[in-house]
């Protein structure tokens, strides 16, 4: 499914998807929706074929990367896969030691706090993560029609991992490096730009047909502090990948206050956490973007009654945008019942289908 001259996605395959359709604004024949967090702990056939392998080594081999990214695909009818991998992988391969500790998130050896810090974090090339090229070659040839998402954390949110050697709640360390050594900070969030934005080349070549762009942490900035500290480096990071034709989706959590500053970056989709509304939401980030939202996780503990008002009422508001693509919020939940995710999917679609 090549792309015809002009950019314009050829007919049929991934390209003609409702999932790409929907990130394009352009008419879908229903609501496409896939989860955030979809291959992982929710799924049993997840927790066996990780076990005795840990996290940073599962994203390492092509094979087993192709078989997770798969299962949600198969178990669930989403309209989308996202490649199995974690947003620490491109900065471990840009040479910070870290690991993935099992309950707790990522975890830095030694922290990123001085200009000298930074200059420990070198440019990637495709060879430094020749493994995730070959997992979306394979993935891409096993998919057929449906599209695969690739991903990346963004500037701000990696910088909090390294900056406070692991996960933070409040970022005190992060903020304190951003108020008090900002050219420490951007040189920072420049090289994690660069090398986030190689990363995501290196999916887009191997042939995703969307990338997310994952900046988790940034509801913990006020907006003139986003704007100032941050977006110039997602800006670049989502501008740089314009001249691909891939969509782009740009996600955050707790970001009511800074959607319409998220939209400006320059993405084609913006992800809205459960706490806005989607119709308020896109009278935030404009009327010329499409909108990825946004249940609940906590919601699929409720009984199914619930879920499915909750559905109906998101499926309502998600058509003042111009694209709408179903989503949670933030992450599937470990504890999440695998059958409530699939149910929610045939109700999306039957619920949208045009
Ligand atoms: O969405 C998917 O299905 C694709 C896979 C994916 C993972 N991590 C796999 C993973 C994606 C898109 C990510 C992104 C990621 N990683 C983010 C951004 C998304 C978000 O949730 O906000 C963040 C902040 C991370 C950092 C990270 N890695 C955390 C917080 C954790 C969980 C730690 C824990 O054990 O609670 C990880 C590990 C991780 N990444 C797991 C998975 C499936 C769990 C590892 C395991 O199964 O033991």
């Amino acid at each position: 499914t090549g792309r015809a001259r002009g950019g314009e996605p050829a007919s049929g395959g991934p390209a003609d998807s409702p999932f790409v359709r929907a990130c394009r604004r352009q008419p879908v024949p229903h609501t496409p929706v896939w989860f955030m967090r979809q291959a992982g702990r929710s799924l049993p056939e997840y927790r066996e074929i990780r076990a005795g392998i840990p996290m940073l080594e599962s994203c390492r081999r092509p094979e087993l990367v192709c078989e997770i990214t798969m299962q949600p695909v198969r178990r669930h009818g989403v309209d989308a896969a996202i490649l199995f991998s974690d947003i620490v992988v491109p900065v471990a391969a840009a040479g910070i030691d870290l690991d993935i500790v099992p309950g707790t998130g990522p975890v830095v050896a030694d922290p990123v706090r001085t200009a000298a810090d930074v200059e420990r974090l070198r440019p990637i090339t495709v060879d430094d993560v020749s493994f995730v090229d070959e997992a979306v070659r394979l993935l891409v040839a096993e998919l057929g029609d449906t599209p695969l998402i690739g991903f990346a954390g963004a500037p701000f949110t990696l910088a909090s991992y390294l900056v406070e050697g692991g996960p933070s709640r409040n970022h005190v360390r992060t903020k304190a490096l951003m108020y008090g050594a900002p050219e420490v900070w951007h040189a920072l969030c420049g090289r994690l730009a660069e090398i986030t934005a190689e990363f995501l080349r290196v999916q887009i070549r191997a042939g995703v047909s969307a990338v997310q762009l994952f900046d988790s942490w940034a509801g913990a900035l006020s907006e003139a502090d986003y704007r100032e500290y941050v977006l110039p480096h997602s800006t670049a990071v989502l501008t740089g990948l314009a001249d691909t034709g891939v969509p782009r989706i740009h996600f955050g959590v707790g970001t009511a206050e800074l959607l319409g500053a998220m939209g400006e970056a320059g993405a084609d989709v913006v992800g809205v956490d459960w706490r806005t509304p989607l119709d308020a939401a896109t009278v935030r980030i404009g009327p010329d973007k499409a909108v990825q939202g946004n249940l609940d996780p906590c919601l699929l503990f409720a009984p199914w009654p619930v879920i499915e008002a909750e559905v109906r009422r998101i499926l309502h508001e998600g058509q003042a945008a111009p694209g709408h693509v179903f989503n949670l919020g933030h992450g599937v939940l470990p504890e999440t019942d695998p059958e409530v995710l699939t149910r929610v999917v045939e109700l999306v679609h039957d619920l949208s289908a045009r």
